[in-house]
Parts: C-alpha cells; sequence; structure tokens
C-alpha cells in the first residue's frame, strides 16, 4: 500500500448527523452514501446501529448498495453495541466495526469512574469482540487529545495486538494546537513497538476553529486517514471538513500526499448535504461557501483580473464552482466596473468610465451591492449611445 495515501474516512451520516436539526430517514441517507461514495472517499461511517431501529436500518441498507467503499458502524466498547454493529453491517462488501473508550483521566474518572488498567482491559476485549463480525476493526481512543501520551501509547499497543488496525486519535473535545496534536501523533509513530500493523487516523472536532490544522499536523507526524464531513458538519463546532482537507492536501503537494476524492464533485456535495439536512453553509466557508470565488475589493478585483492566480489559489472548476465573481460594491474599483459592463456588452471610453464610475460610487454608497440591472439603469441615463 502506498505510503501516500490519504484514506478519507467520511463521518457526514454520523457525526455530522447528530447536529441539532441534521437527522435524516433512511432514503435520504442512502441518497448521500451513494453520492459520497461517487465522490471518492474509502470509507463511509453509516451511523451508530445500536443508538435506534431507524439508524440500525440505515445502516443496514447503506451496507447493502456501497460497491466500492468500506461502510462503517460505530459502536460503544459494550458487547450489545458491537453485536449489533456486526448485524446492521452483516452484508457490506467491505465492512468495519469503529469501537472505543474514553482514555483521557477526565473521561476514565468523571465518565466511567474507573482507572487507567480497567479501561486498558475493556480496551482489549472490545477489539476481540468485535474482531470477528466485521472485516476490520477501527479503535477509538475518545479524548485522546487530553490523554497522557505514555498511557495513550499502551492503550495503542494493546488494541492492535488484540486486531485493530486503524487507530483513531480524537481531539474529542477541539482542545489541542497543531503542534501539540502532531506531536501527540509522533509520540505514537515512535513509541508503539507494533504501530507498523496498523495506520493513525484523525478526528478532531473545532470547538477552537483548529480542527483542519490539527488533521493536517497529524497526517505531516504519520497520521494516514482523516475522520472529516462535508461543511464541516459534526457535534458542537463541527469535524473537519472534508473539502478543507481534500484541497490542502491537492494544493500543498511537498507533503507528498494524495487522496482518491474527486474534487470537482465537492461543490455538488455541499449543496446536497445542506439540502437535505437543510443547514445552510455560511458564504465565507473555505472551498464551498458562495464568496469562496467571489472578489468585492478594488485592489484584489484588479489584481485578479490581470492575472487570476494573484488572488485565487485554486480554479473554480477544480472544485465544481461557478466561475469567480466579480461583485461590485462601494469598494470596488474602474477595473472592475469596466469588466461588468463589458460582460454587458457595453464598451466605455476611459472619460465615460471616469464619469460612470462617480455616479457609480454614489449608488453603491446607497446599498449593499449594485447588480447588471443597476449598471444598465446607469448606462441609459449616462451614456447617450446605451438604449436598452
Ligand atoms: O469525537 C469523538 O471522539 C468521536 C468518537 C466516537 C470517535 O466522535
Ligand atoms: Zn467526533
Amino acid at each position: 500500500m502506498s505510503d501516500s495515501k490519504v484514506f478519507i474516512f467520511d463521518t457526514t451520516l454520523r457525526d455530522g448527523e447528530q447536529v441539532p436539526g441534521c437527522k435524516l430517514n433512511t432514503t435520504e441517507k442512502t441518497k448521500l452514501a451513494l453520492l459520497i461514495e461517487k465522490l471518492g472517499v474509502d470509507i463511509i461511517e453509516a451511523g451508530f446501529p445500536v443508538s435506534s431501529p431507524g439508524d440500525f436500518i440505515s445502516v443496514r441498507e447503506i451496507s447493502g448498495v456501497i460497491q466500492d467503499a468500506t461502510v462503517c458502524g460505530l459502536a460503544r466498547a459494550v458487547k450489545n453495541d458491537i453485536e449489533v454493529a456486526g448485524q446492521a453491517l452483516a452484508h457490506a462488501k467491505n465492512s468495519r466495526i469503529h469501537t472505543g473508550i474514553g482514555t483521557s483521566d477526565i473521561h476514565i474518572r468523571g465518565k466511567f469512574n474507573s482507572n487507567r488498567e480497567d479501561i486498558l482491559q475493556r480496551a482489549i476485549q472490545c477489539v476481540r469482540w468485535a474482531k470477528d463480525l466485521a472485516s476490520e476493526v477501527e479503535f477509538y481512543a475518545e479524548d485522546a487529545g487530553r490523554t497522557d501520551n505514555e498511557y495513550l501509547a499502551r492503550v495503542v499497543e494493546a488494541v492492535i495486538d488484540a486486531g485493530a488496525t486503524i487507530i483513531n486519535i480524537p481531539d474529542t473535545t477541539g482542545y489541542c494546537l497543531p503542534y501539540q496534536y502532531g506531536e501527540k501523533v509522533a509520540y505514537l509513530m515512535n513509541n508503539v513497538p507494533n504501530i507498523d500493523k496498523a495506520i493513525i487516523s484523525c478526528h478532531c472536532h473545532d470547538d477552537l476553529g483548529l480542527s483542519t490544522a490539527n488533521s493536517i499536523a497529524g497526517l505531516i507526524a504519520g497520521a494516514r486517514q482523516v475522520e472529516c464531513t462535508i461543511n464541516g458538519l459534526g457535534e458542537r463546532a463541527g469535524n473537519a471538513s472534508l473539502e478543507e482537507i481534500v484541497m490542502i492536501v491537492k494544493k500543498h503537494k511537498h507533503l507528498g500526499l494524495f487522496t482518491e476524492v474527486r474534487s470537482e464533485m465537492l461543490n455538488e456535495l455541499s449543496q446536497h448535504v445542506s439540502d437535505t439536512m437543510r443547514m445552510p453553509v455560511q458564504p465565507n466557508k473555505a472551498i464551498v461557501g458562495s464568496n469562496a470565488f467571489a472578489h468585492s475589493s478594488g485592489i484584489h478585483q484588479d489584481g485578479f483580473l490581470k492575472e487570476a492566480t494573484t488572488y485565487e489559489i485554486i480554479d473554480p472548476s477544480e472544485v465544481g464552482a461557478d466561475s469567480s465573481k466579480i461583485i461590485l460594491t462601494a469598494r470596488s474599483g474602474r477595473s472592475a466596473l469596466a469588466y461588468r459592463f463589458r460582460n454587458l456588452g457595453i464598451e466605455v471610453t476611459r472619460d465615460q468610465l471616469d464619469n460612470l464610475y462617480e455616479k457609480f460610487l454614489q449608488l453603491a454608497d446607497t446599498c449593499k451591492e449594485v447588480y447588471d440591472r443597476d449598471l444598465k439603469v446607469l448606462a441609459r441615463q449616462y451614456l447617450q449611445t446605451f438604449s436598452y
């Protein structure tokens, strides 16, 4: 297996679907799963089968239709959870049970009223239960971000010995700084003797807005799977956004990494997820927001119109977005105004442009944006040659 491939584990249908208001029925989940597979992700976390009869059915249906991607089901370190996940995944071509337990002292004491030794044994046990019920087992060390590294390394070594081949190191609370998360992954790469038998996965939450940066730090330190969601949906402030991870890996070739995601489908998927989950995408969202390729200040517009790469690091067609937009506001300059007139088939001389620009600014100061219809009115009023 190539060491430069980054496995994309999409958890839109599990962590993303946990968002208040985003719950989906089986038909909606199955349709999205098929689209997510077409996008080219490697693993689809389809749900948490024991959580409700509806989610069990969704994971079972998705298992029956997905051909290329691995279908994954979540289960706590509880025998019944794991058995139910195994049943839901039974018809998947490639199945994965994602099971685990909290490993930070805060979780061990606060949530389980337990101790490190007991949690270590429960971690081993859950992997043993899951091993024969799916093609592969992924273990998550919940709150790994706040887990003592030495203890985490002991747990990771033990669960790999028990049969887990993917080790998820979640920054469940989005607490880590990128260098800390990177150091944690590096620590495991260097201190877990059997780490070559597994791949490390990043699962970072966005409570401090660092989920993408932390995931990339994890990849640089040696992780080779990222758990992410379309539009960055997920518990609380969300998960790392799939579109950001994919485009960072694609744009920063010096990292020597690649994914198999078809980036030109990213905008389409973003829209589908937003519509199906009834969760609007913020306009300034990286890659898929409506302003991601919109230029509105005069300085930027002038540079962009001379040479697009001065202000764009991604060609919109690479991510399936509409072509770049030149927005007219009171901050726009003459070159943008001339460009928009030209797009309407209206050629203006330098003197005419100066005159129109003055009128344009008067109008722009009274509104948020100047549209084509406004430009036509300006042309009709101030250009004798123009009649529409
Ligand atoms: O954030 C988290 O720790 C999780 C686990 C269940 C993997 O979502
Ligand atoms: Zn999570």
